[in-house]
């Protein structure tokens, strides 16, 4: 498929007005995306747990206008109208335009809610950008009067990734694979696909509990991070590592062996900070207390043969994975021992879930 595919045809219907809800999860990646070319496609393949209990709910209500001049929207976060997230919506809708190009006949209001605390330190963007096209997808499938499943869901996640990368692999479950790779078949640069392979019952409900260490603002936008892998001297071998840990992490999801598993995982979280480490400007994104976690689960795991590991995203909040028939002993492990280095001591419980829903509207 090509980007000219999600290019629609003549609109068949129109609507004075109308409203739709989506629910999206935020998902966890376990081969990291980290580097990008232009309209993010993506240097390497990545792999992620989509979560369950993390989400956004997104309603959008949509009004005809007169004029086709400019795009007309507001955007709400728990019922309070945020102007600060407008460039953002709009440089979306700018660059999704020529995919959507009824964009410009409707005056839309946006209405969001994220189950996971703001300024938690948990990107919103996954969640957020893709509820927000499965209901832009949503109103496209009513103008064109019909469409298939697979290009709805497709064109969605597409949509999505242009938004924010991550966010393409957040609408179905509970493994999705976004950038072309060879050993998974019809992957692809431009959406994220469910990954159809086998996988091990040990994956089954797998857990990951959040926690958060460091609750304030990201010290390196998304943005500027994916760009410090221009020129990054490590770059081409992380691209190469990152492939070869996806090839890697397809056999142990399929075997279910837990301790290659952690390798992989744990290995990628370790990489993609050294990358920031050791990009030009340089950052440190971990706290004390991200390294003091890591250190308590490495000297738990040995201590007890259990099968705990942990990963990062680009931030300092520590995402806790372990299979589900160890809920027990781990949640206790963590809230005695792991939960002291949170602030506040607070931590989010999830595990992995099936993908976005439609929410129906009750009348
Ligand atoms: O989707 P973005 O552009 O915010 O990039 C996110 C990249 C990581 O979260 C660090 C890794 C990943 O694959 O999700």
């Amino acid at each position: 498929m090509t980007e000219n595919d999600f290019i629609p045809g003549h609109h068949n219907q129109t609507f004075q007005d109308g409203s739709v809800t989506w629910e999206s999860p935020s998902n966890i990646a376990l081969v990291k995306y980290w580097g990008k070319l232009d309209h993010q496609i993506p240097q390497n393949a990545s792999i992620s747990f989509t979560l369950n209990q993390c989400k956004t709910i997104t309603t959008l209500k949509y009004l005809k206008k007169e004029s086709r001049r400019d795009f007309s929207f507001e955007v709400f976060l728990d019922g309070e109208k945020k102007t600060g997230f407008e460039p953002k919506v709009k440089t979306f809708f700018e660059r999704v335009e020529v995919y959507l190009p009824f964009l410009k006949d409707y005056h839309f209001r946006i209405e969001t809610i994220n189950t996971f605390p703001h300024s938690s330190g948990i990107a919103s963007s996954a969640s957020g950008m893709s509820a927000l096209s499965l209901c832009l997808m949503d109103l496209e499938k009513r103008l064109l009067g019909k469409m298939s499943k697979d290009y709805f869901i497709n064109k969605a996640s597409f949509l999505a990734r242009l938004g924010s990368g991550s966010a393409s692999r957040s609408l179905e479950g509970e493994l999705v694979v976004w950038g072309e790779h060879t050993d998974i078949e019809n992957s692809s640069n431009l959406f994220g696909i469910k990954f159809d392979y086998p996988v091990h019952k040990n994956f089954k409900n797998y857990q990951d509990t959040i926690l958060l260490v460091d609750k304030g603002e990201k010290q390196v936008s998304s943005t500027v991070g994916h760009n410090l892998m221009h020129n990054h001297p490590f770059a081409e071998k992380r691209f190469e590592q990152a492939s070869n840990n996806l090839s890697l992490l397809k056999e142990a999801l399929k075997t279910g062996n837990l301790d290659d598993f952690i390798e992989i995982v744990e290995s990628e979280a370790l990489t993609l900070h050294a990358m920031m480490l050791t990009s030009l400007p340089y950052f440190i994104l971990m706290k004390p207390n991200t390294l003091n976690i890591i250190n308590k689960i490495w000297e738990y795991r040995k201590q007890t043969g259990s099968k705990v590991c942990f990963t990062l995203d680009a931030g300092a909040n520590v995402h806790v994975l372990f299979p589900e028939k160890e809920k027990l002993k781990v949640g206790k492990f963590i809230d005695q021992t792991l939960s002291p280095y949170c602030q506040n001591g607070q931590f989010i419980e999830d595990f992995t879930g099936t993908g976005a829903r439609r929410v129906e509207h009750l009348t």
